[in-house]
């Protein structure tokens, strides 16, 4: 899917490929590695929502016909994304 998607945008934008980017060097510091957890003391993290997170992503009973969990599409075993 991911090869696919860009070869599609190879052969269809092959000025893409060309692109020369500007990178402001001085903005660059306003960008950070993520967080591994998002700290609110008004909801702290634990390890039981974790657990409750984790089942609900995997949970199929959420979707109409019980057969779609959030893993359907956003398949942890490739990242969540493809
Ligand atoms: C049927 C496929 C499908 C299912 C099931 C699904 N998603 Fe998504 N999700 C997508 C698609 C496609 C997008 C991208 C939408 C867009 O960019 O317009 C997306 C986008 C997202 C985003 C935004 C990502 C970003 O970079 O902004 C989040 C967060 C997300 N989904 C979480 C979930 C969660 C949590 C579940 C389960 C409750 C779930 N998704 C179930 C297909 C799905």
């Amino acid at each position: 899917m991911k090869i696919a998607t860009l070869l599609l945008i190879t052969c269809l934008f092959p000025a893409a490929l060309r692109a020369e980017v500007e990178v402001n060097r001085a903005m660059l510091g306003m960008f950070q590695p993520i967080p591994e957890v998002a700290e609110n003391p008004a909801n702290p993290v634990t390890d039981a929502k974790v657990d409750l997170g984790r089942m609900l992503y995997y949970d199929t009973r959420l979707s109409k016909n019980r057969s779609v969990s959030c893993n359907t599409c956003h398949d942890l075993a490739s990242f969540g994304d493809d």
